[in-house]
């Protein structure tokens, strides 16, 4: 078993990581695109962290919906925000764990010694999602390009008919069962038998706790005062989806939007379509202490794991969690903070039951103990995606600065994150501060 990820005598640390706010799609940051979120939060990590860019050995951005313009998304980031022209930088996506993938990523690259320092993040614009044509549209596109007089550039375009000018946009469904997010979760409400209150209440919970660390001052430390173009008048410097007012009377009385008639996932027990991005400063221990840095923690495990589609999609966390306990030598009695994001309520309750299941344990991982109980005074104590927002792309790397972070607070040790993804894709990280 593997106790510390520990390879060729080197570790992995965390140096620093922020955010911008997490803002819901379609308000604050319409205007802004994932490239300007990326290099807002990367100029902000270099300027805070005084790192020189001429050290960063790498940068590596998630994003889930990328843009046709910015393929590699990453390395514009980098080129925006003044790391040299000579540092490599690369993309990643791994649906909505793609920046924990990013963070992975770097750390295997510091493993393996190819890299020292890497700038690891994520970012998401759902408000600039990119719509294509149709596809008999492109194709006229196409046959139009290459012809070769008036005629033939035309002609291609008289075939179309109305409803080919229909843009073709992303979905947040599943290709291989043509199931949304919103439908998975309604599934796996169904099969575990999770209440709409019990759905309703850790919304309330999220929204509550979200807003008690944002007045406190705590979950600001981790986010930019974000400046907004064009005219720069206007800053935010906290997510704008948490709600003070909420109660689990007005959750209540709010509609199922994925199965109207015998539904229980509303937009209240669902995490909001959102805009943001989330940056961490990842180096080899030996080169922090050399730089002189104080690491905000250390990687200490983690896990991918993926179960079928067809199965209960967002139940990845609840088979990469004893992965990373074990790769890590620990149970999880010795988890001081758990952060798991919230895709839905629904999502998380079935996630928390199973990991307490010894049935579970037994049908699902083979294994003869359930992963253990979730204490829920560890658990997202400052709120979670459901009212912090989730920006697909960005919210891993939230959830691993939110827990560095309050781990150094509450002086904890270990820190378990979780998240799940499309294509029923879980991934956890266990990591340390000593
Ligand atoms: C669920 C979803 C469709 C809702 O979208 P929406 O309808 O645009 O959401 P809104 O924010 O406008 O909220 C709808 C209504 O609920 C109300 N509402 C939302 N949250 C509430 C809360 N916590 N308390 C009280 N009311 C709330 C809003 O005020 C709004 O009311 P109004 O219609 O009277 O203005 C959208 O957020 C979504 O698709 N989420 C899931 C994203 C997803 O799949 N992510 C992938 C996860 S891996």
């Amino acid at each position: 078993m593997l106790k510390n990820l520990v390879k060729n005598g080197r570790r992995v640390a965390i140096i620093y990581g922020l955010r911008t706010p997490f803002i819901k799609s379609g308000t604050l940051f319409k205007n802004l695109s994932s490239l300007d979120l990326g290099k807002i939060a990367t100029v902000e990590l270099i300027n805070r962290t005084e790192i020189d860019p001429e050290e960063i050995d790498e940068v590596i951005f998630g994003t889930v919906i990328p843009t046709v313009k910015t393929p590699n998304l990453a390395r514009e980031i980098a080129l925006g925000s003044g790391v040299p022209t000579s540092t490599p930088a690369y993309t990643v996506t791994r649906a909505c764990a793609s920046a924990n993938q990013a963070i992975t990523n770097a750390a295997e690259s510091i493993l393996s010694g190819s890299c020292d320092i890497v700038v690891a993040g994520g970012v998401e614009s759902i408000s600039d999602f990119p719509a294509l044509f149709s596809k008999r549209f492109r194709a006229s596109l196409y046959d139009s390009y290459k012809g070769k007089n008036l005629i033939q550039k035309i002609k291609p375009f008289l075939a179309l008919r109305f409803r080919d000018l229909t843009p073709d946009v992303p979905a947040i469904a599943e290709l291989s069962t043509g199931l949304t997010m919103g439908e998975s979760a309604e599934k796996m409400a169904k099969e575990n038998h999770i209440t709409r209150e019990e759905q309703d209440a850790l919304a309330y919970r999220s929204h509550k706790l979200a807003f008690e660390a944002t007045e406190h001052g705590r979950l600001g430390e981790e986010i930019i005062h974000t400046f907004i173009p064009p005219d720069f008048s206007t800053v935010v410097a906290s997510d704008n989806g948490i709600r003070q007012e909420t109660s689990i009377e007005s959750l209540s009385k709010l509609t199922p939007v994925f199965d109207k008639k015998y539904g229980t996932i509303t937009a209240g027990n669902s995490s909001p379509l959102t805009d943001g991005a989330s940056v961490l400063l990842l180096m080899a221990e030996e080169k922090a202490k050399a730089l002189g840095y104080e690491p905000l923690g250390y990687i200490r495990s983690y896990a991918y794991a993926a179960l079928s589609p067809e199965d209960q999609l967002l139940m990845g966390p609840a088979y990469s969690t004893p992965l990373a306990l074990d790769r890590a030598g620990l149970t999880m009695r010795d988890i001081d903070l758990i952060e798991m994001h919230e895709a839905f309520a629904a999502q998380v309750l079935s996630n928390i039951q199973a990991l307490s299941s010894r049935r579970f344990a037994e049908e699902k991982l083979g294994r003869s103990e359930p992963v253990g109980e979730v204490d829920m005074e560890k658990f997202n104590v400052m709120g979670g995606s459901i009212a912090i927002g989730h920006p697909f792309g960005a919210t891993g790397g939230r959830v691993t600065i939110t827990i560095l972070n309050e781990l150094k607070r509450r002086s904890g040790n270990f820190g378990l994150v979780s998240v799940c993804a499309a294509g029923a894709i879980g991934v956890s990280m266990v990591l340390e501060r000593e």
